[in-house]
């Protein structure tokens, strides 16, 4: 069995920011409302033209690929966790392989909402840990302010824009206790309507009629979200500690998906770690979904405040609804 570590990290944020004072001019709300409710003070948006979700990806990998000190064309996978792509067909990976230069890696789109990133992690860890390849590209990147209904008050001022990006590579007799310890996966489809977007699917397509009714934007019931996020986030976090023999105590930093700061608190209280071993960065970004936690776990880096030998749990719940978690060793 060979070892899956994280070689090299990055991340892309639009330049455009919507503040909570731009929302107290859109919708019924409150600075006030959102910081207490949320967290949020601040989201990055894309600006609508020109530059799209493959063009953040590409930033991103761009500067992981630099980390890693690896030439793209090393690559023999790419993944892109995401709930926007560019197009339906062909996936945003194929786009992000040519616009990096990575030659014929294999390229694929993951859908696994908030927990896509943490889902591509682990594919990526069981390509390497299986010998098949040796360096994975995995890219978190939602445009999400593209499917935001911007009427509804209750989603609107959640979500934004962003690219993280990890390289996994086989790690070598040096990186031995380093890597990506455990993972684990699961979700449950019974309750897809709680987070979904109606219209524009196969099923139901958008058409002449309802282009421009609310289903073709996402809804969501938050607070049913809530109650299950915390129980289901908490249980992965125990699996994946339990896996790998570490304890609560050992870990270095708590980088979890940034949807809500109460649902963050309430899990790492649940899990007894401390406040100052939690990295939170959701007042500037918002909820990125697949792109949250590897924008955190590369700014935690790229500020010290994880370095080589750091043991990280990230961990992540959202549409599906599906979770996961991942523990690891930078
Ligand atoms: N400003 C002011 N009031 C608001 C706003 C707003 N922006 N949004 C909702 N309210 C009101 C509601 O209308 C409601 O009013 P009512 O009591 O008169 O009906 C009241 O505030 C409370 O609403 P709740 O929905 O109960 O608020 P809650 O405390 O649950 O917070 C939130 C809502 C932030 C959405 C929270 O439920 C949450 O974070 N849920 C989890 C989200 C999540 O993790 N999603 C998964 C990932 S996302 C993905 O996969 C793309």
């Amino acid at each position: 069995m060979h070892n899956a570590i994280i070689s090299g990290t990055g991340r892309y944020s639009p330049e455009r920011v919507l503040t909570n004072a731009d929302f107290e001019r859109m919708v019924d709300t409150s600075d006030e409302w959102i910081v207490t409710r949320t967290g949020i003070k601040e989201r990055h948006v894309l600006n609508g033209s020109g530059f799209w979700g493959s063009d953040m990806a590409t930033s991103a990998a761009r500067s992981a690929l630099e980390d890693a000190k690896l030439p793209a064309s090393d690559l023999d996978a790419i993944i892109i966790a995401t709930v926007t792509p560019d197009y339906r067909l062909p996936s945003t990976a194929t786009i992000v392989q040519t616009k990096l230069g990575a030659g014929r890696s294999a390229v694929m789109d993951l859908v696994a909402a908030c927990a896509g990133f943490i889902y591509g992690l682990s594919v990526a860890r069981a390509f390497i840990v299986s010998g098949m390849y040796r360096h994975v590209l995995v890219v978190g990147v939602e445009h999400l302010t593209s499917i935001t209904n911007y009427d509804d008050r209750n989603t609107c001022v959640l979500f934004g824009d962003g690219a993280g990006a990890v390289v996994v590579s086989r790690g070598n007799e040096g990186d031995r206790g380093r890597g990506i310890l455990s993972t684990f996966l699961s979700g449950d489809g019974q309750y897809k309507d709680l987070l979904h977007i109606p219209l524009g699917g196969s099923r139901d397509p958008l058409t002449v009629e309802n282009v421009e009714s609310a289903g073709r934007h996402i809804y969501m019931d938050g607070r049913e979200i809530f109650k299950l996020a915390v129980k289901e986030m908490a249980d992965a976090s125990e699996h994946v500690l339990a896996e790998a023999g570490v304890t609560a105590d050992q870990i270095d930093m708590v980088i979890p998906h940034q949807a809500n700061s109460r649902i963050i608190d309430a899990l790492t209280k649940r899990l007894r770690i401390a406040p100052d071993h939690v990295y939170v960065n959701i007042e500037r970004y918002g909820n990125t979904s697949s792109a949250s936690v590897p924008i955190a776990l590369d700014e935690a880096r790229r500020t010290g405040k994880v370095r080589k030998g750091s043991t990280i749990l990230s961990v992540a719940f959202g549409g599906g609804l599906t979770w996961g978690a991942a523990l690891y060793r930078l």
